[in-house]
């Protein structure tokens, strides 16, 4: 018999800490949140956003680290054997797993590129390459031209961008390949602190922009906050204000995909979930809420006035972060710096991130497999850069729009209503109580028993029963498909299809031969 391969482990508790904060605090907490806040009712989307957060995000966290601590236990870091330890008597619930390996890995595909162009934009800023760029058109352009969507004064190819996502792409795998403590960890430990002080220098230079045009008096910072803030309270009749703040926590939060179950596997039976999880996601919601929320839209208003940020606010996250933002930035004192300290901030956000998406798929071939790390990290690098390459080359027919309503949006949301079943109903809510207790420096409070049970599993039906009611046939037949585009959205979904399949036949071929050995030992 061939000796038990040792799993990995956190080499401290603020080591998994800063993991788990490093996963949650991403592009979502600088880009996407304050898009949103700004597009859906401003301060009042901030009641849908903390209701989703206590009754989802909250709960989600504590089942997703119990689960994964649980199912460490048994030698299993990714859903299909977490699930099948959970409830061992059902031969189907380890391929319902599977979602948690596929969402992080089809997440991973697209996230890494678009944090690509994070690292390359830093080197613009320090080499001053969109310094002169005047306005929102050419600063358009140029993004235009080094995604490779047009070719102009700015860029004849795709070259540079394909450049640094293979930078990227490198330095992802050389994170996972030094492994949970080695590689990680030591980033998150350093990438963390830096990208708070970062965060902390831009807010500062935001909040002190007072009023910088005598000539337009309104046009001052408060009133930049006040246009992100003033709660516009109709905006609460829409279901899809409540969809889209229950999406960000998702988002944010990095729940319902599967990277917090495998990060929490890691851990032994007696370390704490209940403080470490609540920390995690209370440094998560700090980056988000008070540093998130502070530079872009406020500063985007000083400048812009209260016309034009209306048509900013809506204009999508690229728009925000690689327009709007270096306009701003150029117009300050010290432009290559804070640039610079702008999207570093972001690429450190995004590789904290990206690591732990990646996570997933390794720890389910070393789990699963008996394969080294080093070996599971080969096959994966060669497999996902292939996977990759569709992202880069067929961006402009909405294959990365794709991806993120199926692996960063609606799996999400299955995924997360499986494992509250499984937790509460299958498991037991008396069981999962004490299982989330064990070696607790805090109690849950009690009400959570309840919620956990009953209320975020309705909340959940909920959005699944809107988006289905919504969203399910225009999704479907492709109607918000350009007709041009529809070939690649259908050859998308056929990837799509088949990662899903094959992901699945590789959970059966790995229980097939767990089956066979445990006969074999008789
Ligand atoms: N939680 C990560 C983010 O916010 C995925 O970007």
């Amino acid at each position: 018999m061939q000796p038990q391969k040792k799993r990995d482990s956190w080499g401290s508790r603020l080591g998994i800490i800063m993991a788990v904060a490093g996963s949650a605090v991403g592009l979502g907490n600088f880009l996407r949140f304050p898009a949103k806040a700004a597009s859906n009712g401003g301060g009042a989307f901030m009641i849908p956003y903390f209701v989703a957060l206590f009754l989802l995000g909250i709960p989600l966290m504590w089942i997703e680290w119990t689960l994964g601590r649980f199912g460490g236990g048994f030698e299993h870091g990714t859903a299909p054997g977490i699930f099948h330890s959970i409830w061992q008597k059902n031969r189907f619930i380890k391929y319902f797993g599977v979602i948690g390996i596929f969402g992080p890995l089809i997440i991973f595909i697209y996230y890494v590129y678009i944090e690509s162009w994070t690292l390359a934009y830093s080197f613009f800023a320090l080499i001053g390459k969109c310094r002169a760029l005047p306005d929102q058109a050419a600063m358009q352009s140029f993004l235009r031209g080094f995604q490779g969507l047009e070719v102009n004064q700015y860029f004849h190819g795709i070259h540079l961008a394909y450049l640094f996502f293979v930078i990227t792409f490198i330095l992802n795998i050389w994170v996972i390949y030094y492994g949970i403590k080695g590689g990680i960890e030591r980033l998150c430990k350093r990438a963390m602190p830096l990208l708070f002080i970062f965060g902390l220098i831009l807010l500062i230079r935001v909040v002190t922009l007072g009023t910088p045009d005598p000539d337009k008096p309104t046009w001052n910072i408060l009133n930049g906050f006040g246009f992100l803030w003033n709660a516009d309270f109709s905006a609460l009749t829409s279901a899809k204000v409540w969809l889209e703040a229950a999406g960000q926590i998702f988002f944010t939060l990095s729940v319902g995909i599967g990277v917090i179950l495998t990060y929490a596997s890691y851990l032994s039976k007696g370390d704490d979930v209940v403080l470490s999880g609540l920390t995690a996601s209370s440094t998560n919601e700090l980056a988000e809420v008070i540093l998130g929320s502070s530079i872009i839209i406020p500063a985007a208003f000083v400048f812009f006035g209260p016309i034009d940020i209306q048509s900013i606010a809506k204009s999508g996250v690229f728009n925000l972060g690689f327009v709007t933002m270096p306009l701003i930035l150029n117009k300050l004192p010290w432009p290559v710096i804070l640039s610079f300290i702008w999207f570093f901030l972001l690429f450190l956000a995004g590789l904290t991130s990206s690591v732990s998406l990646a996570q997933p798929a390794v720890a389910f071939l070393e789990d699963e497999f008996d394969i080294t790390r080093k070996k599971a990290v080969v096959i994966f690098g060669v497999v996902v850069f292939i996977l990759c390459q569709p992202v880069i080359f067929f961006l402009k027919n909405g294959v990365v729009d794709e991806l993120d309503f199926w692996g960063g949006t609606f799996f999400l949301v299955l995924f997360a209503t499986i494992e509250t079943l499984l937790f509460a109903w299958v498991f037991g809510m008396e069981k999962a109580w004490d299982e989330i207790h064990k070696g607790a420096d805090m109690q849950v409070p009690q009400v959570y028993k309840f919620i956990i049970k009953y209320i975020t599993p309705l909340f959940l039906f909920f959005i699944l029963g809107m988006w289905l009611w919504q969203e399910w046939l225009p999704i479907i037949f492709m109607k918000r498909v350009l007709p041009l585009d529809r070939v690649y959205i259908l050859g998308t979904r056929i990837g799509l299809v088949l990662v899903f399949l094959i992901l699945a036949a590789l959970v059966k071929i790995a229980w097939g031969k767990k089956k066979i050995q445990k006969v074999r030992l008789g």
